[in-house]
């Protein structure tokens, strides 16, 4: 089998980008290596940034999400006794974010692709890709226990962190940046209605909280634990009454209810770069990895893939590769800029088991300022509403 792009991995990135070229005519197969019903049930983030939202309008996706997503003005951060809103549209000229989980994101991209005829591969993994620096990559795959190979003119690699594409650029082409967190998030899904109009981040003696949520109905919350937690070890009441602790305020009661789901998620941030090898690309998690303080994973995928499909699209109709040639560049410093705003989120809010008091002092020195100052504050919000997509 021949297709002009082969893309890997049916996460957001993945099915957004086959979304984006089916739109535009440019024939193109995606091979996912999980079932259907599983990435669409795959809890994982739930914030989308304005320019994600138009990302998903540009590829017609956003019907379901412009009905049912929630719009955030707002999100509050909560230290020391002390509570300080940011106000979004005021402080970016109008931005603002979308509580609309990960999994209706993708339901949404898959049923599109579906109802399209352009149906991703489930159950198709992906064991290697041979020739990106040739003309004709080929991509080497097992579905329904037989071996298959996908030829292609481009190749790419949206297969997350833990996928193939990135192993198949030689190690002296390549470099990856990297840095590990001494905790980690424990995350509980749960049937009750938030007890925010607005998600609270919360930094305590304890270690960090969140308080975000799926819909009016379902609350979504993490907690600080150590590397290596597991969530066995935390039943119902634990988590209950450490969320209490963690975002105490004079006033203010957090509601509790049955918990569904309970996992516990590593922090890590990483860049490999550059995100291109002859005729691979890679894109989202597979090229790159923040920590999910900043609600950026998803966000930093949609925006890379709409910039590769822009220039995939133009070298296809026009022949010229002026786009695809500066695609890593153009990318890397949208990415390098999530990078640190996501680590400078995670540092000020969760407290490192090295830090000591003095560390403490510094963290509330700084959300204090956030607070005090309007330049800080509008630092913050504009980070956190999103850049554009270049
Ligand atoms: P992924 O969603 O990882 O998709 C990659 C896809 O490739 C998967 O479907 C995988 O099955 C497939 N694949 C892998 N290998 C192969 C292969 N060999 N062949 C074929 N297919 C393959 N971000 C936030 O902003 N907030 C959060 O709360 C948050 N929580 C997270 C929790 C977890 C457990 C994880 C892992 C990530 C979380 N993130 C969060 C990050 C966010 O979900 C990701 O940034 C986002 O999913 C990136 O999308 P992607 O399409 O690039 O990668
Ligand atoms: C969610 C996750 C995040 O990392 C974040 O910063 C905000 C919300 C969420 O899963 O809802």
């Amino acid at each position: 089998m021949h297709t002009t792009v082969a893309v890997i991995g049916g996460g957001p990135a993945g099915l957004l980008l086959s979304r984006l070229l089916h739109r535009a005519g440019v024939d193109c197969v995606l091979l996912e290596r999980r079932s259907r019903a599983y990435v669409e049930q795959r809890q994982r983030a739930g914030i989308l940034e304005q320019s994600t939202v138009d990302a998903l309008r540009e590829a017609d996706a956003a019907e379901r999400l412009d009905r049912e997503g929630l719009v955030h003005e707002g999100i509050e951060l909560r230290w020391n006794g002390r509570a300080h809103r940011i106000d979004l549209p005021s402080l970016t000229d109008g931005r603002r974010v979308r509580v609309y989980a990960q999994t209706e994101v993708v339901k949404d991209l898959v049923a599109l692709q579906l109802a399209d005829g352009a149906a991703p591969h489930f159950e198709a993994e992906v064991r290697g890709i041979e020739g990106a620096d040739g003309t004709r990559p080929s991509v080497h795959y097992t579905h329904q226990g037989q071996e298959k190979t996908l030829t292609c003119d481009y190749v790419v690699g949206c297969d997350g962190y833990h996928g193939v594409a990135r192993t198949a650029v030689p190690r002296s082409a390549q470099r990856t940046f990297e840095r590990v967190y001494p905790y980690s998030w424990l995350g509980v899904t749960a049937d009750v209605p938030p007890s925010c109009d607005e998600l609270v981040y919360a930094h305590s003696p304890h270690g960090f909280a969140l308080h975000s949520m799926r819909s009016r109905e379902v609350s979504r919350l993490y907690l600080q634990v150590p590397n290596g937690t597991d969530p066995a070890d935390w039943p119902d009441d634990r988590v209950w009454d450490e969320l209490d602790t963690r975002f105490a305020l004079d006033g203010w009661k957090l509601a509790r209810g049955p918990i569904t789901a309970k996992s516990v998620l590593p922090m890590r941030s990483s860049v490999t770069e550059p995100l291109r090898h002859g005729r691979l690309f890679l894109a989202g998690d597979a090229a790159h990895i923040v920590p999910p303080t900043g609600a950026k994973g998803l966000n930093l995928a949609a925006s890379d893939v709409t910039v590769l499909a822009r220039a995939l699209i133009r070298r296809l109709r026009t022949g010229n590769t002026d786009l695809l040639d500066a695609y890593s560049d153009t990318c890397l410093r949208r990415v390098w800029r999530a990078e640190h705003f996501s680590s400078f989120m995670t540092t000020a809010l969760h407290t490192d088991p090295d830090q000591g008091e003095f560390g403490t002092r510094l963290q509330i020195s700084q959300l204090d300022r956030i607070a005090d100052s309007p330049h800080a504050s509008t630092e913050l919000a504009l980070n956190y509403a999103g850049l554009s997509i270049p």
